[in-house]
């Protein structure tokens, strides 16, 4: 049998068994299975009905309890990248699990585990240090000024498309020093990303996976060596000299532009969508924030704790041990469902209601947590806050007007199309 034909079989069968376990019940399977782009937090809540940490029948666990989240993200003992079991020589996960859940950035910053990673983060960390950060401050506030202007109209218009997806590609071309003319490029490998992240479940998809890549790393392989002959301030001319150090890979290089540029927008422009959505809901949260535009710090935060852009983070158990009480085998899969984590009772009054004034919201896990941690979180915060303050004060009547469609994805949440007028 040809090895497309024996991949299409695999996948097949593998879709059958999870729909399968999901139909009997299994409450992982159902997260698994969960259809792109719709609402997780029902099947969420089922895991927190079954207790801490859940094992489904294919072995994988999941949690939705904000305290496990949050040690299995803080326990260096948890490996990122189901990658991690070829290269640590742990017992390979099953088909079923890693279908789903592979990352396909193997040689980022992201997937790397200690001490690698200690090295690699030395090197990117002080890109996004606070005055590097600070510095880009007016530049933000200028660009998202003249992304407002586009909103200007009578019309009905995609606030995703027309400025919440242009504020953070720009930025980051801006950061990494490419053309902002490739700005609508960046845009569809966001979205494409997004969609196939969690895994490819079709010959179809697979494929899909593989062009992107490919585009992708000739993309970043281009831009390496155009910084390498006429260096600049950015932030690939910067990373270039951690290649001359020894400390990075010529392909670590690509991945961690690749991720900076794809884990770094999609994410960020859900921060516009998804508080749009919630203040769109709440009329008198609405009111309030377009009273006070200068509040935008905490729609921020409450955006980000009432829905997660990156729904969850999948670690691997590097040695057994205990977690909430069960036996944790060396090479298991463990989720951290951070969306659902941002939801526990225990730690959020009224988890699910948006609430402008929630004291706690900042304790969200939507940047993670531990040696991980979201590097590129100041630089989300700051330009989530000067969007949302622009919009507000310069449309305080903004309102939705018909279609809103999610990303097509399990791990990334926010609209892709969110139709709004703004007089
Ligand atoms: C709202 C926006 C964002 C969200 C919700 C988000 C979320 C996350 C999460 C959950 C992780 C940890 C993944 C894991 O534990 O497996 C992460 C890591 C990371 N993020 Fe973000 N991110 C955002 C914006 C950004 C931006 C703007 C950048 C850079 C331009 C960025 C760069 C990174 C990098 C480099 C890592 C890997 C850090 C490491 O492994 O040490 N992110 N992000």
């Amino acid at each position: 049998m040809s090895g497309e034909l024996q991949t299409i079989r695999r996948l097949y069968r593998n879709s059958w068994r999870l729909r399968t376990s999901a139909v009997l019940g299994d409450p992982v399977a159902a997260v698994q299975n969960l259809a792109r782009g719709s609402d997780g937090h029902a099947a969420y809540e089922r895991i927190r009905s079954r207790g801490d940490l859940v094992r489904g029948r294919s072995g994988l666990c999941m949690s939705a309890t904000y305290s496990v989240c949050d040690e299995v993200l803080r326990d260096n003992r948890f490996l990122v990248a189901p990658t991690s079991t070829r290269r640590l020589k742990l017992t390979p996960l099953p088909e079923q699990q890693t279908d789903f859940l592979v990352h396909p950035l193997d040689d980022s910053l992201a997937s790397a585990n200690l001490p690698e990673h200690t090295q690699l983060r030395k090197r990117v960390a002080p890109l996004f240090g606070g005055a590097r950060m600070r510095a880009r401050r007016a530049f933000v506030e200028e660009l998202v000024e003249r992304q407002l202007d586009r909103l200007d109209t009578d019309e009905a218009v995609d606030l995703i498309g027309e400025f919440a997806l242009r504020i953070p590609s720009l930025v980051i071309a801006e950061l990494l020093g490419l053309p902002t003319s490739d700005h609508d490029r960046f845009a569809r490998w966001g979205i494409e990303f997004g969609a196939t992240v969690d895994g490819a479940r079709s010959a179809g998809e697979r494929r899909r996976v593989h062009v992107l890549l490919a585009e992708l790393t000739d993309y970043f392989a281009a831009a390496t060596a155009a910084r390498r002959r006429d260096p600049g301030d950015d932030m690939i001319s910067a990373l270039t000299s951690a290649v001359d150090d020894g400390v990075m890979s010529e392909a670590g290089l690509v991945s961690t532009c690749q991720a900076l540029l794809i884990g770094g927008f999609v994410t960020t422009a859900n921060i516009i969508g998804n508080a749009v959505t919630a203040l769109s809901a709440q009329p008198e949260q609405h009111e309030r924030f377009a009273a006070e535009p200068d509040r935008a710090a905490d729609v921020v935060e409450e955006t980000l704790r009432w829905e997660a852009p990156a729904q969850y983070s999948v670690r691997i158990a590097g040695e057994d041990m205990e977690l909430a009480g069960h036996h944790i085998r060396r090479g298991t899969p463990v989720v951290a469902l951070l969306a659902a984590a941002n939801r526990d009772p225990e730690v959020f009054d009224d988890p699910a209601r948006f609430d402008l004034d929630r004291p706690n919201a900042r304790d969200h896990l939507s940047f993670a947590a531990g040696v991980h941690y979201c590097l590129g979180a100041g630089l989300a915060r700051m330009e989530g806050e000067i969007a949302l303050r622009g919009l507000y004060r310069r449309y305080p009547g903004l309102r939705r007007a018909g279609a809103l469609t999610y990303c097509p994805s399990r791990v990334i949440r926010g609209p892709q199309r969110l139709m709004v007028r703004t007089r």
